[in-house]
């Protein structure tokens, strides 16, 4: 595999509207994230990822863009977004932007064209289709719920095509002029200094432009799930994502990251690697294993050992072909601590062990802001304080599936990706320091304990454990092992226990956390030493002896 400037790197997601405001309208914005970069350089983070910050109408929270070459004013303008730029630049942080490319907004211009004309050039960049026998075109069910199909307004008998909200057509990738169009856009922003892309819901390109139906899928409405039509298109989206790569991001060496859902094994080398589509693609193996249920009301939560077993699997995946990007929360997921621990680790003690997890793996970590903090979920009271489409249309599915109201909030509660989105708490002053009137959102009920400026002055906090991991990961002693190194399981002696060697011709490192009620014994041989931990624990007689909620990661001579 070729060495690029990215490996090795540690990435950090910024959700702006719930980062920092910096003007006081209870919004998050450029200038907020302008005041906190030294927060970011001071954690150790090498690459920023902002989530969408272009001209948006909000119906997906920025992830439909109605101008791409343009920052939405809730945002500020291009002088913010420059100077951001030359700020990052200085403190030697790349700046990568979300590539919003399967959809755009109602709102965007081409949209509005093709409505007013459905047989201009710009109507071709959709998926316009005929009804059947006065109903939609397929059954395909949009991600956001309800028919994939909506009538183009004014029109009889016409349909347009989104895999998301109604106010997210889906663009058409087989218009060669439509693709020529993004590229030019993607080249725009690369002139700008970007270092390059995360790309949103990819895969969603993958179409079959005859739209048959489906067999209709577990949720009773007759529908099905419209990612099967992407898994039964692949080849196509290949197609698509090779000349992507081939002609606008290999020849400007940008870093890419996919959001690619449940690859197949057999395929892994055209996503990532030398020969791959990406430079990576996130890690969603143990997302995959939890929602692979078509409501959140059936998603059942994965014991220590099944989490284990999937972040294992693809890490053996990509061991020998390139780089996963480790990823444990975005904005789209609940708190890393609530979903994935068991309820005695939901806490600081289980958020380091499970830091420690994230950051010694092999491939590119992306923490996600307040993961540093050891944040959990919200008790949101009521679906009132939601403000996340999808949220309103899985309490729907819940209520439709004869769930009352609080068991239904309570399935909220548990999965919505409303947990992510609530304000970054930056002290324990009123509204947490985020802005100086009420936030968009409210906040997450901990802020008072769990926020930037307590954890700074506590040298045991999550904050300084998630600082010291990134550290070591930039260590020139440990950095081609933390890098390169194999990654190997370490036997486990329990169900409770992640543990696994990270190797190399020269050095051997053992990482361990602890997620049971008891200590646990691992093999490490007489010559070990500890370079971090947290927690409680001992190196004895050969063995590494980790209490429970405790982490370590140790040399092996
Ligand atoms: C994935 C994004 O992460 C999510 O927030 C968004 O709703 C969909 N793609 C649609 O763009």
């Amino acid at each position: 595999m070729d060495r690029q400037w990215w490996h090795g790197k540690t990435a950090y997601q910024i959700y702006p509207k719930s980062f920092k405001d910096g003007n006081g309208d209870g919004i998050g914005d450029l200038r907020g994230i302008i005041d906190k970069l030294n927060y970011i350089k001071q954690l150790g983070i090498d690459i920023l990822w902002l989530s969408p910050i272009y001209r948006s109408p909000f119906i997906d929270n920025g992830y439909d863009i109605s101008d791409y070459q343009d920052i939405d004013p809730q945002f500020g303008n291009m002088d913010d977004f420059d100077e951001l730029m030359t700020k990052a630049h200085d403190l030697n942080i790349k700046v990568i932007m979300d590539l919003v490319v399967n959809h755009c907004s109602s709102e965007h211009e081409w949209f509005k064209k093709a409505c007013a004309d459905p047989y201009c050039e710009e109507a071709s960049y959709f998926y316009f289709r005929e009804g059947k026998d006065g109903r939609a075109p397929n059954n395909l069910r949009s991600n956001f719920g309800g028919s994939v199909w909506d009538k183009v307004p004014g029109q009889e008998n016409l349909y347009y095509c989104h895999f998301f909200a109604r106010e997210q057509p889906d663009l058409n990738w087989f218009n060669p002029r439509l693709r020529q169009r993004i590229y030019d856009l993607i080249n725009w922003w690369l002139d700008k200094g970007i270092a390059g892309f995360r790309i949103d819901a990819i895969m969603s390109i993958a179409k079959d432009p005859d739209f048959p139906d489906y067999p209709p899928d577990a949720l009773g409405d007759g529908l099905c799930a419209c990612g099967a039509m992407n898994e039964s298109c692949n080849d196509v989206a290949e197609l698509f994502l090779k000349e992507l790569q081939e002609e606008v991001f290999r020849p400007r060496q940008t870093f890419t990251v996919g959001e690619v859902f449940s690859i197949q094994p057999e395929n892994i080398e055209k996503y990532i690697g030398n020969k791959g589509n990406f430079s990576t693609i996130f890690d969603f193996e143990a997302r995959t294993a939890l929602c692979h249920h078509c409501a959140y009301y059936a998603y059942e939560k994965l014991s220590v050992a099944e989490f284990r077993d999937a972040l294992f699997k693809a890490q053996q995946l990509s061991n020998e072909h390139g780089f996963l990007a480790t990823v444990l929360e975005n904005h789209d997921e609940p708190r890393a601590l609530s979903c994935w621990l068991p309820a005695m680790w939901q806490n600081p003690m289980g958020a380091k062990a499970l830091g420690t997890i994230q950051l010694l793996l092999r491939g590119i970590p992306f923490v996600y802001q307040g993961q540093e903090l050891g944040m959990g979920n919200t008790h949101f009271n009521s679906i009132y304080e939601m403000k996340d489409l999808q949220s309103f249309e899985e309490y729907r599915r819940c209520l439709n599936h004869g769930l009352t109201d609080s068991v239904a909030l309570g399935v909220l509660n548990a999965q919505a990706r409303d947990h992510a989105r609530t304000p970054m708490p930056w002290d324990n002053s009123l509204n947490a320091g985020f802005s100086t009137s009420t936030p968009w959102m409210r906040l997450q009920q901990d802020y008072q304990q769990i926020n930037v400026k307590s954890e700074e002055q506590d040298r045991c906090s999550v904050l300084w454990h998630y600082r010291q991991l990134i550290s070591l990961r930039h260590n020139d002693n440990f950095k081609e092992t933390i890098t390169y190194g194999r990654f190997e399981p370490q036997p486990n002696p329990n169900r409770h226990t992640i543990a696994f060697r990270r190797v190399t011709d020269k050095q051997c490192l053992l990482v361990a956390s602890n997620f049971g009620e008891n200590p646990v014994w691992l093999d490490c041989g007489w010559q070990a030493r500890t370079l971090l931990s947290s927690g409680e624990h001992q190196l004895k007689d050969g063995h590494l002896i980790l209490e429970a909620g405790a982490s370590a990661v140790i040399q092996i001579y």
